[in-house]
């Protein structure tokens, strides 16, 4: 067994604005397709609570908004009784362990089928452009998205307002907070990036136009819940699923500097090495100049290791750092992070399995390794 280390920076106390964390090792949203009928189920009590460390703060999963914003097999929602109901034992063990949990609100918008939608409808989108078919992540399946319907400008406040009422549903589900899912190419996404979105009313063309409908959104939920639970999640220079941008610089900075104004908790941002999801890229750019410009707490994700997120710490480039696949196959993450204690290895072919155990709460804990 590793030896305590010093304590690191990544493991000192930091104030969440009214949640105090007791470290800023972050568990990432991490779809896991285990929600059958897209209600949560008790599998995912012990998956939630496994990850769970007095004080430390975890991300759901994306969680659909509304019966239009789903575009995978078995994910979660929140806009039905029966899904609040759902997520109510698994948000209680979070906190009966001490935990901080948000909830991670989503809309697919094109990134998706008719499959998946109401009456066989088309998804609807910030555009009608369609996607190109994708190899799904276990790199065999190639999902097959139905050409989207262009929002009217007039349907727009209704979106807006599924995810306000998303929000709500989350604060009663019993979250302390809800993270707006803005990034990878979503719908949110496919409104802010100049690729996807080719509108010509307010909603479109020029940067602040493009970013209206983001704003909208966060400023509804900052009213419904208050601006003290609510983060955004960011990947201006990602260009999954077909939604890339010509200045990612400026549209980054834009976005946090008009969220200054909503007061929001945090803002959520995702390396520029991550171009794609999975891969992590050599890259010139850097999230520092969207750091500086936001006033609240900054949240960086994407490729970081333990000595990564020291650094980033260190030299005050985030306040917490967010873990994706690290913390997926380690339960125990900040454990082993304290320890400097050797990790598991992630397991890419159970990412998306539908398994209730397998590959979701199965990694071993360093306990168990050493028995
Ligand atoms: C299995 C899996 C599921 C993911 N699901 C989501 C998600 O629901 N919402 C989201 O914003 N990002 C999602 N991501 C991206 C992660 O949150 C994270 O940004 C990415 O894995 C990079 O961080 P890492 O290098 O620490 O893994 C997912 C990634 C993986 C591997």
């Amino acid at each position: 067994m590793a030896a305590e280390t010093p304590n690191i920076p990544l493991l000192t106390p930091y104030k969440l604005g009214k949640f105090d964390l007791s470290h800023r090792v972050v568990l990432a949203p991490l779809t896991r397709q285990r929600s059958y009928g897209n209600v949560p189920q008790p599998h995912a009590i012990l998956y939630y609570s496994q990850r769970t460390s007095k004080g430390g703060l975890l991300i759901a999963e994306a969680t659909g908004v509304s019966d239009t914003a789903q575009g995978y097999p078995e994910t979660p929602g929140i806009w039905t009784r029966e899904q609040v109901e759902a997520w109510k034992p698994i948000v209680d063990a979070v906190h009966a362990k001490g935990g901080i949990f948000f909830c991670q609100i989503w809309h697919v918008g094109r990134v998706s089928n008719q499959g998946f939608q109401p009456n066989g409808q088309a998804p609807i989108s910030s555009t009608d452009k369609p996607l190109m078919p994708q190899v799904r992540a276990n790199g065999i399946d190639v999902a097959q998205f139905t050409p989207p319907r262009r929002l009217r400008t007039d349907e727009i406040p209704q979106i807006v307002n599924d995810f306000r009422l998303a929000a709500r549903n989350a604060i009663e589900a019993g979250f302390d907070g809800v993270e707006i899912h803005g990034a990878h190419g979503y719908l949110i996404d496919q409104f802010m990036k100049d690729e996807v979105n080719d509108r010509t009313d307010q909603y479109g063309g020029s940067l602040e136009n493009r970013c209206r409908f983001a704003l909208e959104v966060v400023e509804a939920v900052a009213n419904e819940i208050g601006a003290d639970r609510v983060g955004i999640r960011l990947s201006p220079f990602a260009d999954y699923m077909e939604s890339g941008d010509s200045n990612p610089k400026a549209l980054g900075l834009h976005m946090a500097e008009s969220l200054n104004k909503y007061g929001i908790l945090y803002c959520h941002m995702v390396e520029p090495r991550m171009k794609t999801v999975w891969e992590k890229s050599k890259c010139p750019n850097s999230l520092l100049p969207m750091r500086k410009a936001f006033k609240g707490n900054f949240l960086v994700a994407g490729g970081y290791d333990r000595e990564d997120g020291i650094n980033a710490i260190a030299e005050n480039r985030a306040d917490l750092v967010v873990y994706g696949r690290l913390f997926l196959a380690n339960p125990d993450l900040p454990k082993r992070f304290k320890l400097n204690a050797p990790l598991n290895k992630y397991d890419r072919e159970t990412f998306y399995i539908l398994d209730p155990i397998v590959g979701y709460t199965d990694y071993p804990f360093l306990e168990d390794m050493a028995a």
